[in-house]
């Protein structure tokens, strides 16, 4: 059993009755009990429940609320807490409804009366908003941590095939001769933009809600700015209302994560198709890919297609977050406990296709020679032809035009351009055509001439892959 797994009990004790019911005379309803409780789920905030607590009793010592006595005990019966849940030895009980109260609950049990002065000051609703954005940058932390090294894998595999020739396709048809490291920066281009969209939005959620109280401040006049730094957070929300009741943090980030697995998903059907039969352009590690239980030649390439499924997830997480938010009138209201599953499993989701890739991409072989093959065979040079009758004065309508023929010539011949005798090529466009063409005709004619930023020959490669890597390793580290 991992840690913070224990079963949620869902008797009801007598003896929790009365923690938030004292306005009441009669118990919850049982349904309505479950019905209203997040603990479930919201039990994986334990560790930044635990620690905006210890912040907020160490703030009210310092405005001089709490004893240092009072805040030493109280310090003191968290860390036992978080001990007992990494433990599994916590209890949490459904008829607490949420992790905020199974935590604040546990330490009273704990620690006797000291442990009810903790909420002095404080809400559930700036609580659980400090705890989201806390546990959201954690969790942005180790997904940039992830996304850096896919990118630098990729920039890698890149820099080995600079010089690796492809077919480059438009409407999956062979368009021009590329090369795979060019293809391979172009997905790392699509990566480093998203992880640039997650460190901004890491700025905009790393703002302190605490202090904001239930809607309107408190009058103990918490020391906010204290607050944030024992917290890491980079600044202070500057509303109470907005503080304790926007989630935008959430919607951007999974807003993000979205994006990000709709470009993974775009090279994960690359990566389906390019380990076809059909394609064979590259092989997966057998470790990635599974067999079928009925035909025993399959190696199927799970992982990719599971990247590309789980897209859905992230599209449907952003599209609830936003549903979510629209109607809600200032200030907190319950709806917003329903923003943790989406979060949450956005998070997961964009972590483990980051990881898999991880995984996958460094180990991804090329097959070269299929490759290179695919690029002759789809007359991938005929732009080629046409930019040489160019520079020979034909003008490029007109010399896209005689191209079509000596296309059409090759067909008939069952040959690449490239195979095409002079007389052939002067036989089927009546052009100015000399020796020198063949410089243009062959595939690695064609990618070096388009040697310019931007362009896929292989200096050009080269020097985006080495140009990336140094960024990466000054990229900023928000820690
Ligand atoms: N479990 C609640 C949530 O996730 C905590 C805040 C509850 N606040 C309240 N006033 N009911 O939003």
């Amino acid at each position: 059993m991992t840690e913070n797994n224990t079963p949620v009990n869902d008797t009801s004790p007598m003896e929790t009755e009365g923690l938030l019911r004292g306005r009441f005379a009669e118990a919850t309803d049982q349904f309505v009990e479950r019905f209203t409780a997040s603990v479930d789920f919201d039990r994986r905030l334990f560790r930044e429940d635990i620690a905006g607590s210890i912040a907020h009793a160490t703030m009210l010592k310092k405005i001089g609320v709490l004893s240092p006595e009072e805040c030493d005990i109280i310090v003191g019966g968290l860390a036992d807490i978080l001990v007992e849940i990494t433990s599994n030895k916590f209890i949490w009980r459904v008829e607490l409804e949420d992790v905020h109260m199974n935590i604040e609950h546990r330490l009273i049990e704990l620690v006797g009366a000291t442990g009810k002065k903790l909420h002095t000051g404080r809400s559930r609703n700036d609580q659980v908003a400090t705890d989201i954005r806390l546990h959201l940058r954690n969790c942005i932390d180790t997904i940039s941590e992830e996304g850096v090294r896919l990118l630098s894998g990729l920039a890698i595999l890149a820099l080995d095939h600079s010089d690796t020739l492809m077919p480059g396709f438009t409407h999956l048809q062979a368009a021009q001769p590329i090369t795979f490291g060019h293809h391979l920066m172009a997905w790392f281009a699509m990566l480093e933009r998203d992880l640039d969209r997650l460190q901004d939005c890491r700025r905009r959620t790393n703002q302190l809600p605490l202090g904001a109280a239930a809607l309107a401040g408190t009058p103990y006049c918490p020391d906010r700015t204290y607050l944030a730094e024992l917290l890491g957070f980079d600044g202070v929300c500057a509303n109470s209302l907005d503080a304790v009741s926007d989630r935008d943090f959430a919607i951007e980030f999974c807003a993000v994560a979205a994006l990000t697995l709709t470009h993974l998903s775009r090279w994960c059907e690359e990566l389906v198709l390019w380990s076809s039969q059909q394609f064979s352009f590259v092989t997966m590690p057998d470790r990635f890919c599974t067999g079928s239980s009925i035909m025993p030649q399959k190696k199927n390439p799970d992982v990719p297609e599971l990247i590309r499924g789980k897209t859905g997830r992230t599209n449907g997480n952003l599209l609830s977050l936003l549903t979510l938010m629209k109607s809600q009138p200032l200030a907190y209201n319950k709806d917003n406990q329903e923003d943790k599953e989406p979060l949450f499993d956005s998070i997961d989701t964009l972590r483990d296709c980051l990881i898999a890739l991880n995984g996958l991409i460094p180990n991804l072989i090329a097959n070269k020679e299929q490759m290179r093959e695919a690029a002759l065979a789809g007359y991938t040079t005929a732009t080629d032809l046409a930019d040489y009758l160019v520079r020979k004065q034909v003008p490029f309508r007109d010399a896209h035009e005689l191209v079509g023929g000596a296309v059409q010539r090759a067909v008939e011949l069952n040959q690449p351009l490239e195979a095409l005798s002079l007389e052939q090529l002067n036989g089927a466009i009546d052009g100015p055509i000399e020796a020198d063409v063949y410089d243009v005709l062959s595939l690695d004619g064609s990618i070096a001439a388009r040697d310019h930023f931007g362009g896929t020959a292989p200096t050009q490669v080269r020097a985006q892959a080495q140009a990336a890597l140094s960024r990466l390793k000054t990229r900023d580290d928000p820690r």
